[in-house]
C-alpha cells in the first residue's frame, strides 16, 4: 500500500481570545489574551500528520490574501504538500475561538469562506491524489456532498478511509459505510448516534455500536481527558489519555489525534497501537496554545509513549 496520506479539509485563520468565562449575550468582557494563528481542522490534521512523520497531501482552498499567506507558511514549515483549488472570489476564512483560562476548554465559530466552496467537481479534479494515496482522511467543515464524493473515490480505489465527523451534521444515507474508521468526539458521537455519550467509555461504546450498525468499519471515540475508545465489530478497547503536562488549550486536540492516528495506520501499526499514538499526540498538543503550531513531532510522541 502507498504510505501517502491525502487529507481533504479546510484552512482558516484562528482568532483566539483567552477569557475567564464565556460572555453572555449583550455583555462585554475584558479578555486575558489574544492570538492569531493557522487553523482549520483539515489543515491542522495535515500538519499533525506531517509532523509525526506522514507524507501528506492536503486538498483545500485558500485565497491570495494575508490569511492565505499564513497557510503557506505553516505548510512549508511542517512539510505538507498542498493541492489548491480555485477559491471562486472568496477570501480565506477565519474561526473565532474562546479558550477558558482555567482548564483550556474552547468554544468555536468557524467561517470556511474559500474552503467552503470545495465542490464535488473540485474533488473530482483531485481524484488522482485521493486514489493514489494509501490512506484518506477528512472531516465535515467543507460541504458534506463533497466529502461524501471524496470518500466514494477513496473507497472505490481501496484506499483506507478515516472520517472525523466534525462538526457533526446529518449524514447522507450510506456515508458511514464508506468509512474504515469514524472518529467523533463525545459531542459528535452523541449527535450522530442520538444517545447520551458524555459519561465515559461505557456510554461512548453504546454510541459507537450504533455507528457500527450504520455501516462504519470501526469507531474511535475521542474522550478528551479520558482518552479514546476503539470499537470494532470484534472488540472494544479503552486507551487512557497520557499526562504530558498542564492543559492550557484543548483546541485542536482532536486534530492532533486524527493526524497522528492516520500516520500510525499508514506505518502499518494495528488500530489499537494507532489509537495510542494518536492519544499521545493529542495529550501533548493540549499543553501548548494554538492548534497547528501546537502539533507535536514524531520524536516527542514516541518519547511520551516510551
Ligand atoms: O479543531 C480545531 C479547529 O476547528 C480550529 O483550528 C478552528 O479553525 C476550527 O476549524
Amino acid at each position: 500500500m502507498s504510505s501517502k496520506i491525502a487529507v481533504l479539509g479546510i484552512f482558516v485563520a484562528d482568532v483566539v481570545f483567552r477569557t475567564e468565562r464565556l460572555p453572555k449575550l449583550g455583555e462585554t468582557l475584558i479578555g486575558r489574551g489574544f492570538s492569531l494563528g493557522p487553523g482549520g481542522k483539515g489543515s491542522n490534521q495535515a500538519v499533525a500528520a506531517a509532523r509525526t512523520g506522514g507524507d501528506v497531501h492536503l486538498l483545500t482552498k485558500i485565497a491570495d490574501d494575508p490569511f492565505g499567506a499564513m497557510a503557506h507558511r505553516i505548510w512549508a514549515d511542517a512539510g505538507v504538500c498542498a493541492n489548491l483549488g480555485d477559491p471562486r472570489g472568496e477570501g480565506t476564512g477565519a474561526a473565532g475561538i474562546f479558550v477558558l483560562e482555567d482548564g483550556g476548554e474552547n468554544a468555536i465559530v468557524v467561517c470556511p469562506s474559500a474552503s467552503g466552496t470545495i465542490s464535488e467537481a473540485d474533488v473530482e479534479a483531485w481524484s488522482d491524489a485521493i486514489t493514489g494515496a494509501g490512506l484518506f482522511l477528512t472531516q465535515l467543515e467543507q460541504p458534506v456532498r463533497s466529502t461524501m464524493r471524496a470518500l466514494e473515490l477513496a473507497r472505490s480505489a481501496g484506499v483506507t478511509t478515516i472520517f472525523n465527523p466534525a462538526p457533526a451534521a446529518p449524514l447522507p444515507e450510506g456515508m458511514l459505510a464508506l468509512c474504515d474508521y469514524v472518529t467523533p468526539n463525545e459531542t459528535e458521537l452523541e449527535q450522530l448516534a442520538g444517545v447520551s455519550c458524555a459519561q465515559g467509555p461505557q456510554e461512548a461504546g453504546r454510541g459507537a455500536r450504533i455507528l457500527l450498525k450504520a455501516g462504519a468499519g470501526a469507531v474511535v471515540a475521542t474522550l478528551g481527558g479520558k482518552g479514546a475508545l476503539y470499537c470494532s465489530p470484534e472488540t472494544e478497547v479503552h486507551v487512557p489519555a497520557f499526562d504530558a503536562g498542564k492543559v492550557v488549550d484543548t483546541t485542536g486536540a482532536g486534530d492532533a489525534f486524527n493526524g497522528a492516528f492516520a500516520v500510525a495506520l499508514a506505518d502499518g501499526c494495528s488500530a489499537v497501537e494507532a489509537v495510542r499514538f494518536g492519544c499521545a499526540a493529542g495529550s501533548i498538543s493540549v499543553t501548548r496554545p494554538g492548534t497547528a503550531p501546537a502539533m507535536p513531532d514524531r520524536d516527542e510522541v514516541k518519547a511520551l509513549l516510551e
